[in-house]
């Protein structure tokens, strides 16, 4: 079996720490690269972060940092959910991993251009590296297999009643991406938050009793604990593996096709996702749009993914 070529764009942060974990190890996804955006926290932090999960789980895939700052609305951050370092929760031993010097959309532009157009770019942050490397060389667009990000969403938002926070904390860049032309997949609140990490997921996930399990349930006792602080829920919503475990296994998702608008105009609704889904404009169809999850299928992925760490 062919594997799945791909670019892990993220801004860790929980969620990002577990599509990390399910990138680096299945056998159907080969992870080139892992590049890193400002979001959750700073840039420092999220780079800090992505270094520690690969050290920890042994996952010898270069990460490159990226922007510090969306593209043109001022930054923000997630303190609120993933702390004050961006994934409080687990301890790990000391760091001596380092980021790569390339900056992360020169890494962007240089593997797409070098590549067959075989790569699939996953976004799981703020758009704004994937953005700023289709600015600097538009030629990507050509070269990218498809877009399958964590964002937005056709009801309501989590940072205001319209938007959703990756689309919202750069909801230029986003704009930027949409319109490049490249075919996409919209994997939005509207799945993501059906996908809730209930306590009896954490403890079935406790008895696989390895080095990644173990680092699951540290993570999400800290982001379970913040969801339920800031939503109400029992559970956490563990948006950004729905990522991975689609291109893994495409019928976790069903997906509808539709024009998709960034509102980056309003005050009320800026970051907005406009998603047509009845065709009203008549509009080209420009990302397919996941509609609905296999929740029991996703947390099998979870489950047998962990499984493959010692
Ligand atoms: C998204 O925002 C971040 O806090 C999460 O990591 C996820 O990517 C959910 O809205
Ligand atoms: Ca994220």
């Amino acid at each position: 079996m062919e594997k799945i070529k791909i670019i892990l764009d993220c801004d860790p942060g929980h969620d990002d720490a577990v599509a990390i974990t399910l990138a680096g190890k299945n056998p159907a996804i080969e992870l080139l690269g892992i590049t890193i955006v400002s979001g959750n926290q700073t840039l420092d932090k999220t780079v800090r972060n992505a270094l520690n999960i690969t050290q920890h789980l042994g996952i010898d895939v270069p990460v490159y940092g990226g922007c510090c700052e969306p593209m043109v609305r001022k930054k923000i951050v997630a303190r609120d959910i993933h702390g004050e370092s961006g994934l409080d929760g687990p301890v790990f031993p000391p760091l001596e991993r380092k980021a790569e010097p390339e900056h992360a959309v020169n890494y962007i532009i240089r593997t797409l251009m070098e590549s067959d157009g075989d790569i699939t770019v996953v976004t799981t942050g703020p758009m704004t590296n994937l953005a700023m490397a289709l600015r600097m060389e538009p030629k990507i667009a050509e070269k990218i297999k498809q877009i399958v990000l964590m964002g937005g969403s056709y009801g309501n938002g989590n940072v205001t009643p319209a938007a959703e926070f990756n689309i919202v904390a750069d909801a230029e860049a986003a704009y930027v991406c949409f319109t490049a032309g490249v075919p996409m997949t919209m994997v939005g609140l509207d799945v993501t938050r059906r996908a809730l990490c209930y306590p009896k997921i954490v403890e079935r996930m406790a008895k696989i009793n390895n080095r990644a399990s173990k680092l699951f349930v540290d993570l999400m006792a800290h982001f379970c604990k913040t969801q339920k602080e800031t939503f109400g829920w029992e559970g956490g919503p563990l948006h950004d593996p729905i990522t991975i475990a689609y291109l893994i296994d495409p019928s976790v998702l069903k997906v509808k096709p539709m024009n998709v608008r960034i509102d980056i105009r309003s005050s009320d609704s800026y970051g907005r996702t406009n998603c047509d889904i009845f065709d009203y404009l008549g509009l080209p169809h420009t990302a397919d749009v996941a509609m609905d999850i296999d929740v029991e299928r996703f947390w099998d992925i979870i489950e047998e993914n962990l499984r493959l760490y010692d």
